[in-house]
């Protein structure tokens, strides 16, 4: 149906002789594939200190996060206003309330240190931040910020794997990252995610918690290594499985190549796209970070309609899409009182996403950007 759809898979025979190999092993719940890819997903963050859990997908590891920091009823979380809808549900879901911290500038569209701490009240007990499109907020003012004032900082890399800020891996600033690896993700396993910590203790108990609170896995039982088990605290299932492990040990080995991609592709679109008057394209010319590139988001001027634009391009057989509508519009929101962000808002009402993925061409590239000039510069604009 689509010229050029949205995200492929950067998939070949590696990732099924993986699969085919855990199947043969007859072990596919979580295991040594399991072990061996948290530890690599820790190396490749570049830490001895650093522990990772694997879990059943992103908004698993958020989940845990918050329930990690104790955070419920009568506490506020400091979350971006221009986000997935998991990182307020997971705020909901433990009962605490979700304050909404605007983009930095309609440059950067990632919260900044000072549109935090407009936020920050008496009763604020952590930050959820997003490194937006795999580009790293600035993270030492906010760590600064969040130290000095007391509060959790939990980073959301779902779209960051890989990204550095000042040469450090984003995931590593604050008491948690979490990643995820659903099927459009950087690292891709269906569905999965990666509970970071550099507390042991946390990381323990993160353990235990993925897996009902108990002491031995069934694993630990298959080994001979435990009889029994204990739960010393609740827990729920949020086991991650070999099958998809093995998929993420593939996906990692191909991960700096797949980012390095998708950066290329990103600077053919920046140049095509140059010429044409109602696109514009943020996180232009900022310093100290090494983004991944997760999306392309580009700014549309307020004289288009996105729907319009939307059609047209379907027309043309080229998929896009939105990132992110706004939380207010959903309607499990809209009674919440949320507070305005305008800048989000804004960039909301006129963002549009093109195709990126790593196996893309560059003629792909040309192709979209060819087209979005017809529709245009040449067409007359409804
Ligand atoms: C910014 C962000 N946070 C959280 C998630 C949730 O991850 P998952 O779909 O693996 O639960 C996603 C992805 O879907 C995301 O894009």
């Amino acid at each position: 149906m689509w010229k050029v759809q949205l995200f492929k898979l950067n998939y070949d025979d590696r990732e099924s002789r993986a699969v085919k190999d855990v199947v043969d092993s007859g072990w596919i719940t979580m295991g040594e594939k399991t072990k061996e890819f948290e530890n690599n997903f820790s190396k490749m963050l570049g830490g001895s200190n650093i522990h990772s859990v694997a879990v059943s997908n992103g908004t698993a590891s958020l989940h845990m996060a918050l329930l990690g920091l104790n955070i419920g009823s009568g506490d506020e979380v400091i979350i971006p206003a221009l986000t997935f809808v998991a990182d307020i549900n997971v705020v909901k879901m433990v009962g605490a309330t979700p304050v909404l911290a605007d983009c930095s500038s309609y440059n950067n569209w990632n919260v900044s240190a000072e549109t935090i701490k407009a936020q920050i009240t008496h009763r604020t007990k952590a930050v959820i931040i997003v490194h937006y499109a795999g580009y790293p907020c600035e993270m030492n003012k906010i760590v600064t910020l969040c130290k000095r004032r007391g509060l959790y900082l939990i980073e959301d890399v779902a779209h960051a794997p890989g990204a550095k800020y000042k040469g450090k891996s984003c995931g590593t600033f604050g008491d948690y990252g979490c990643f995820s690896f659903f099927s459009n993700k950087n690292l891709s396993v269906g569905e999965g995610g990666m509970l970071v910590t550099k507390n042991k203790q946390l990381a323990i108990r993160a353990r235990e918690f993925r897996s009902h609170g108990m002491s031995a896995l069934t694993l630990d039982r298959h080994k001979g290594r435990a009889i029994s088990y204990d739960v010393s605290n609740v827990g729920l299932n949020y086991r991650i499985d070999e099958i998809r492990s093995a998929l993420g040990l593939v996906q990692l080995e191909k991960l700096r190549d797949a980012n390095r991609k998708r950066g290329y592709l990103i600077d053919r679109y920046i140049k095509n796209l140059s010429s044409i008057k109602d696109i514009s394209i943020p996180f232009q010319n900022l310093k100290n970070i090494e983004p991944v590139y997760h999306i392309f988001p580009i700014l549309l001027s307020n004289s288009i309609d996105r729907v319009w634009l939307i059609n047209r391009l379907r027309e043309y057989g080229i998929q896009s899409s939105i990132h992110y509508p706004i939380f207010k519009e959903f309607t499990a929101f809209k009674n919440l009182n949320l507070n305005s962000a305008p800048i989000a808002e804004d960039i909301a009402r006129r963002e549009l996403t093109l195709p990126l993925y790593p196996t893309m061409s560059f003629s792909d590239v040309d192709f979209i950007c060819n087209s979005l000039y017809e529709i245009l510069e040449r067409e007359e604009v409804a």
